[in-house]
């Protein structure tokens, strides 16, 4: 299929925009209170969870740190492969001593969480939260603590709002499910 608009390979919308403002809105103030008095590190896991990281500390009334990190552990297609690679940028990053709020896209077997807490422990972080926007509960294999959520989602694959297809999709301001033949075609 050739992709002229972005909004033509969508099926069906889950969350729009309208309730993730609102969503986050809430989240971002839970935050402030829960921290008051504290000056919180935000870890960002990129990529997917860029859009959500800065519309969140965005909604944070708090000072905060922000950092970010890389992790993956899913390549082009949508199934994960076990293997979280975690990376920092130039410095690393310097988590110790820090009430650490690790910010992600999504939680779903836990892999990638439950190794970048493990990781951001061993800094020395003097705590770790985890502040996901969407959680698919139903796909959990290692648990982890969720702290904060904003939505829970069925098992779907789903994109917008940060969260890609193939590297595709993550600037529609919404969260939404592909056409079937989009999948088809990879
Ligand atoms: P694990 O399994 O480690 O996975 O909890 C977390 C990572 O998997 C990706 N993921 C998705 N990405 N739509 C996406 O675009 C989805 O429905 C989806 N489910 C999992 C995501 O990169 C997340 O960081
Ligand atoms: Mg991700």
């Amino acid at each position: 299929m050739k992709t002229e608009d972005i909004n033509s390979v969508v099926d069906r919308v889950l969350i729009s925009e309208e309730e993730i403002r609102r969503k986050v809105a809430e989240v971002g103030a839970r935050i402030s209170r829960d921290y008051a008095g504290k000056e919180p590190l935000i870890v960002a896991v990129l990529s997917g969870s860029f859009i959500f990281a800065s519309d969140l500390v965005r909604a944070i009334t708090i000072p905060v740190g922000i950092s970010f990190i890389y992790a993956s552990s899913y390549g082009e297609g949508s199934e994960s492969t076990g293997r979280v690679d975690i990376r920092t940028g130039k410095g690393g990053l310097d988590a110790e001593g820090r009430d650490v709020i690790i910010v992600e896209d999504i939680v779903d077997t836990g892999r990638t969480l439950s190794a970048v807490r493990d990781f951001l422990i061993e800094k020395g972080a003097k705590s770790v939260e985890i502040c996901t926007f969407l959680d698919k509960p139903a796909r959990r294999v290692v648990p982890v603590d969720v702290r904060y959520m904003c939505f829970d989602i069925p098992n779907e694959f789903v994109v917008g709002y940060g969260l890609d297809y193939a590297y595709k999709y993550r600037q529609l301001p919404f969260v939404g499910v592909l056409k079937p033949e989009v999948y088809e075609e990879n």
